[in-house]
């Protein structure tokens, strides 16, 4: 695991960015896994300029997100496709049906997850991971749990999780209790892993997945055993490490 420590959010955002355009630039047809939530909002604002300034394409890309909330509906303005939409897919020249979001309308569980893995595999697997990570140590939404999980599954959102997706709902009640999410199989597969985090509030769970044991009550940690991961992280999201 390389660390790299940025000043604040901004910083943490131009590094980030640059990690992706790189990629993009090495390998202009990388399959990219992609992630939602504030953290790599910045980053992809950072992307959307580049790719109008010329300087990157995601022409040959094809993406796969990390995970949905359950029940919601594509154009469902809480949806993680709608996120990707709205932030990046309709800013870039990506050809949007190369891009993947699992189908949170679908309520066959079986088949949602079987059939996202296979896809993911028959594309040759993810060249570059971004993740975030969650207060509480969850990647995608792997909870903390018992075990980790190695397929893409539906999960039981933790009431922590819960809390703190809430801030982007109306009120908590409207907060799906469920979600798809790519296993840490695929994660753990990806050719080059990218994890960002800013704010106090990620500190504790920063510190358990560079330091901690590795171990499922904490998923981020499983990323120590991953040949090539790099953190970006601001002072604030490494203040207890
Ligand atoms: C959500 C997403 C994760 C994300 C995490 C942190 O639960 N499923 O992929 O990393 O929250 O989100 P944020 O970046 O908003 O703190």
């Amino acid at each position: 695991m390389r660390i790299i420590r940025t000043r604040d959010y901004n910083h943490m955002s131009e590094h980030a960015a640059a990690v992706i355009a790189a990629q993009l630039t090495l390998q202009p047809n990388s399959t990219l896994g992609l992630a939602t939530g504030s953290t790599p909002l910045g980053a992809y604002v950072r992307l959307v300029e580049m790719c109008a300034a010329g300087k990157i394409s995601f022409a040959q890309v094809q993406s796969y997100n990390l995970d949905e909330y359950r029940g919601l509906t594509h154009d469902d303005p809480q949806s993680y496709h709608h996120f990707m939409w709205e932030n990046l897919f309709s800013r870039v020249d990506i050809d949007v049906t190369r891009t993947h979001v699992p189908d949170g309308s679908n309520e066959d569980a079986a088949s949602t997850c079987a059939n996202y893995d296979a896809a993911i595999e028959a594309a040759g697997g993810i060249d570059l991971q971004l993740l975030g990570i969650g207060n509480n140590g969850h990647i995608g939404f792997n909870e903390p749990g018992d075990e980790f999980v190695v397929g893409t599954h539906c999960v039981d959102l933790t009431e922590s999780t819960i809390k703190a997706n809430s801030r982007l709902f109306e009120s908590i009640d409207e907060v799906p209790r469920q979600a798809y999410t790519l296993g840490i199989g695929a994660i753990m597969h990806a050719r080059r892993i990218l994890v960002i985090a800013s704010g106090t509030a990620k500190a504790d769970a920063v510190h358990a997945m560079c330091y901690g044991p590795v171990t499922p009550a904490c998923p981020a940690s499983v990323l120590q055993l991953h040949p090539d991961c790099i953190v970006i992280a601001d002072a604030a999201a490494l203040s207890a490490c």
